[in-house]
């Protein structure tokens, strides 16, 4: 026989057992975005630029990158989060959960530019996940698992002519030996701008082990106008586009342009130009997901006298799929040789790099629809053609991207827009899909 308080503590004990697992009512979190504050951080982040108002410029290791991280930095300690940072600079600021020993949900993307670009790309990704915690705070939110916002360091590529550094060195693609290679267009190498910008430890492989997240999520502005076009707030994204570059040369033996009968020559810019069109075609005949851009061009000796010697175009080449990338590539090379072969000409092809496309993982897209209609938000599922982190943390993290309208679909330009609305929207789907995603 129990006695009375033994049985009080048996049910007491039941309870704990079943309730203290238990997730929240995540219908009763009520968060509240401060657009308004979110909006200033950006213009404040903004200001570390070292190019022509309003555009802004932001280069990796710059000046005005390490007041940026130093701003950053100071936005996450006023937060109550704790700051660490790798040896490339990748910024983590971290909210601990009540079971910190978990894999943590991340979220993050990147704050560098191009030259004289815009105020949302990248910044809205980690200022929102700012704002996202600290909603979740004030709505008196407590995560299970610990909530990271990762600020990564340079995913444009600009200064070293490598883009997603910080991702890439996360999850293994961009390998020490690469990084000590690159040097930028004023000779300064990786390691010396590194020490510059205050990372002076040892660069060695990142530490960042393959459980170190259950769950990854980028709120990025679209950066093209599908979501204004249908008056859609969200974007969620299930696959993003990855490129591969090729570099083709066309060599002839060049000549006189006064002496020398076009039905003699054999030009290669004529034959580059012949492919240049071919693959277009190749395109247009068969419409599938692939883009293809030649989008740099030498002519070798370059003058107006001669017939060109050589001709290097770069072919870049992208998809969601990693074999109709491949198909399109193969159909463009031997295009490529037939004309090669009918102007008598010399043609190489050599591999710069390529990079799988990534899939976005179900189970994260589900948690974002819920939030969605959580807060009455239509949302369109669709791919990122261009590329961001999230790309290579998919490769190790389930990984999902929250996209939000943008003015015109701009990006990359001084005037790259979203509205306060749109932000708003953004942060909440993101803040809810945190929450419940440190249930998972
Ligand atoms: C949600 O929070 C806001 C502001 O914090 C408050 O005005 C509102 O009444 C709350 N709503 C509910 C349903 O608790
Ligand atoms: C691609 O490879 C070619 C040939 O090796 C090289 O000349 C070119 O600079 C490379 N392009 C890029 C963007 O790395
Ligand atoms: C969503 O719509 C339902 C039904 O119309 C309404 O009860 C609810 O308050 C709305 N929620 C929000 C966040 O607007
Ligand atoms: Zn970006």
């Amino acid at each position: 026989m129990l006695s009375f308080s033994q049985l009080v503590c048996c049910l007491c004990l039941l309870f704990f057992v079943v309730f203290s697992k238990a997730e929240p009512d995540f219908s009763l979190l009520n968060i509240s975005v401060d657009t308004e504050r979110l909006v200033e951080d950006l213009k404040i982040l903004g200001q570390f630029s070292d190019g022509d108002y309003p555009g802004i410029t932001r280069l990796l290791y710059s000046k005005e990158d390490k007041a940026a991280r130093r701003y950053l930095i100071a936005l996450f300690e006023q937060s109550g989060l704790s700051v660490s940072w790798d040896p490339v600079g990748n910024i983590f600021a971290r909210w601990e959960g009540s079971d910190p020993t978990a894999p943590a949900v991340g979220s993050g993307s990147h704050f560098d530019t191009l030259l004289n670009a815009g105020l949302y790309d990248g910044t809205l990704g980690v200022l929102g996940a700012l704002e996202a915690i600290r909603s979740l705070k004030k709505a008196g939110f407590q995560p299970k698992r610990s909530i990271e916002i990762v600020a990564f360091t340079s995913e444009e590529v600009s200064r070293f002519g490598v883009g997603c550094v910080g991702s890439r060195y996360m999850v293994g693609s961009l390998s020490v030996e690469e990084l000590m290679k690159l040097k930028d267009s004023e000779g300064v190498d990786f390691d010396s701008a590194r020490k510059f910008c205050g990372y002076t430890e040892e660069l060695g492989s990142s530490t960042t082990s393959d459980d170190r997240y259950s769950a990854f999520v980028e709120l990025h502005i679209e950066q093209y106008h599908i979501l204004e076009d249908k008056g859609i707030p969200i974007g969620l994204v299930t696959d993003i586009a990855a490129p591969a570059l090729y570099t083709v040369e066309w060599k002839g033996p060049g000549g006189h342009a006064g002496s020398v009968p076009l039905n003699e020559r054999q030009d290669p810019f004529l034959a580059a130009s012949e492919f240049a069109l071919s693959l277009e075609q190749l395109i247009l005949k068969d419409p599938t997901n692939s883009r293809a851009t030649i989008g740099r061009v030498e002519v070798y000796p370059g003058s107006a006298g001669a017939i060109p010697r050589s001709v290097r175009l770069s072919v870049d080449i992208r998809d969601i799929n990693e074999e109709s990338r491949t198909k399109l590539k193969e159909q463009a090379m031997e295009k490529a040789a037939s004309i090669a072969q009918k102007r008598k000409v010399k043609m190489d092809i050599s591999h710069n790099y390529s990079y799988p496309p990534a899939k976005m993982d179900p189970k994260v897209i589900a948690v974002m629809e819920d939030s969605c209609r959580k807060y009455n938000l239509t949302f369109l599922k669709m791919i990122s053609r261009p590329f961001h982190d999230s790309l290579f943390m998919a490769t190790k993290f389930p990984t999902g991207m929250i996209f939000i309208p943008c003015k015109e679909g701009k990006s990359h330009v001084p005037d790259e827009y979203a509205s306060p609305e749109d932000i708003l929207r953004g942060v909440e789907v993101l803040a809810e899909t945190l929450a419940r995603l440190s249930y998972l």
